[in-house]
C-alpha cells in the first residue's frame, strides 16, 4: 500500500515529462550552459545601435511585435524574399516601415561567433526589444527562451493579423484577443508608442479629417505632414519619442494621439479608464507592459524539434 503513492508520482512525473515534450516551455535558462555569453552580446550589440541612432530601440521593438503576431514568434518576419521564397518584409505594414534588420544580424553574427548554430533569430529578436526598451529607460523582464526559427512565413497573414493604424477599439481589440491577449495587454503594449516614430502617410487623415483631436496639437501636426507630398515625414508618437515613459497615455487624455488607432484607446470606450490609470501611474503602465510582453513573447513558439536554428536570419538553413 505504502509504494502505491510512489508509484502514482513517478507515474506523474513521467507524464508531464511527456508534456512538457509535447507543449515545451520556454525557459529564461535554455541557454544557460551552450551559450552562457549570449544576454552580453545581445545587450553590448544593442547599446552600440542604440548609441548610434537612439530610434533603433523602438524599431526592434516593434519588429519583435509583427514578429510575433505572425505565425507566432518565429523569427518569420527576418526572411528575405528571394526567388522562391516569399517572406514578410513586402506586407503593407511592414514595407518601408519595419527597420532595424541590419542589427539583427550584426547581433546574429556575434553569437554564431561564440556560439554557433546554437541560438534562434526568434530568440535573439526577443532579447533585442528587451534590451532596447530597458536602454531607453523602461521597464525589464524575464526573456524566456528556446524558441526555433520558422522554415515557413506568411505574407497574407502579415497583411491580415497585423492591427491597422485606422482601426477601431472593437477591431483592435479583437485582433489581440486572436493572438491571447486581452484588452488590458492590448492597451498596455499600445504604450510602445512612447517611444519611436510614425509617417505622415500613416497618420495623415487623422490630422485633417478626425474630430477627436486637440487643435492646436492638429495643427502643428499639419505642418510637417502636407495633404499631398511628405509621405515619409516623420513624427514622434509622443513628446518624448527617445524616453520610455508614460507620456503616450497623456497625449491621449489630451487627445494628442497621433494614430487613429491610439487615440481610439480614449475615445469614450472600455479603455478610457485604464489610459487614465497609466496616464498618471507610470510604474503601473510599466508593470503591465512588462507582463503583456512576456505573454506576447509566449505566442505560437516552435519548440522541441520543430523549426530549425537558422545560421543566417535572412535565409531558412
Ligand atoms: C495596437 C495596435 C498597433 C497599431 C495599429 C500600430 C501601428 C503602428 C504604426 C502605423 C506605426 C508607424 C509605422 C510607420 O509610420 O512606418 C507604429 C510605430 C511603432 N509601433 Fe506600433 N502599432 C500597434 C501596436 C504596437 C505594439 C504592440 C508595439 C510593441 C509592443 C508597437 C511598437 C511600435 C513602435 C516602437 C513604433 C515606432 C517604430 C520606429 O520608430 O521605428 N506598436 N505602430
Ligand atoms: C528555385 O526553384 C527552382 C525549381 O525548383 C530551382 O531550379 C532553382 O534552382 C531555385 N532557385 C534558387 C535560387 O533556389
Ligand atoms: C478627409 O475626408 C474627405 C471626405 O471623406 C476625403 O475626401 C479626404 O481625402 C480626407 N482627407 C485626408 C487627408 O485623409
Amino acid at each position: 500500500m505504502a509504494f502505491l503513492p510512489r508509484v502514482l508520482v513517478a507515474f506523474a512525473v513521467v507524464l508531464s515529462l511527456l508534456a512538457c515534450n509535447v507543449h515545451a516551455q520556454l525557459s529564461p535558462a535554455f541557454y544557460a550552459q551552450t551559450c552562457p555569453n549570449l544576454r552580453r552580446i545581445v545587450r553590448n550589440e544593442m547599446a552600440v545601435a542604440v548609441g548610434r541612432e537612439t530610434r533603433m530601440g523602438a524599431s526592434i521593438l516593434r519588429m519583435s511585435f509583427h514578429d510575433c503576431f505572425v505565425n507566432g514568434c518565429d523569427g518569420s518576419i527576418l526572411l528575405d524574399d528571394g526567388p522562391n521564397f516569399t517572406g514578410e518584409k513586402t506586407a503593407r505594414p511592414n514595407q518601408n516601415s519595419v527597420r532595424g534588420f541590419e542589427v539583427i544580424d550584426r547581433i546574429k553574427a556575434r553569437v554564431e561567433a561564440a556560439c554557433p548554430s546554437t541560438v534562434s533569430c526568434a530568440d535573439i529578436l526577443a532579447l533585442a526589444a528587451h534590451d532596447g526598451v530597458e536602454l531607453l529607460g523602461g521597464p525589464s523582464w524575464t526573456v524566456a527562451l528556446g524558441r526555433r526559427d520558422a522554415r515557413t512565413a506568411s505574407l497574407n497573414n502579415a497583411n491580415t493579423q497585423i492591427p491597422s493604424p485606422f482601426a477601431n477599439l472593437a477591431n483592435l481589440i479583437s485582433m489581440f484577443a486572436a493572438k491571447g491577449l486581452d484588452a488590458r495587454d492590448m492597451t498596455a503594449l499600445s504604450g510602445a508608442h512612447t517611444i519611436g516614430f510614425a509617417r505622415c502617410t500613416i497618420f495623415r487623415s487623422r490630422i485633417y479629417n478626425d474630430t477627436n483631436i486637440d487643435a492646436r496639437f492638429a495643427a502643428n501636426s499639419r505642418a510637417n505632414c502636407p495633404v499631398t507630398g511628405g509621405d515619409n515625414n516623420l513624427q514622434s508618437l509622443d513628446r518624448s519619442p527617445f524616453r520610455f515613459d508614460n507620456d503616450y497615455y497623456r497625449n491621449l487624455v489630451g487627445s494628442r494621439g497621433l494614430l487613429h488607432s491610439d487615440q481610439e484607446l480614449f475615445n469614450g470606450g472600455s479603455q478610457d479608464t485604464l489610459v487614465g490609470t497609466y496616464s498618471n501611474n507610470y510604474l503601473a503602465f510599466a508593470n503591465d507592459f512588462a507582463a503583456a510582453m512576456v505573454k506576447m513573447g509566449n505566442i505560437g513558439p516552435l519548440t522541441g524539434a520543430n523549426g530549425e536554428i537558422r545560421r543566417n536570419c535572412r535565409v531558412i538553413n
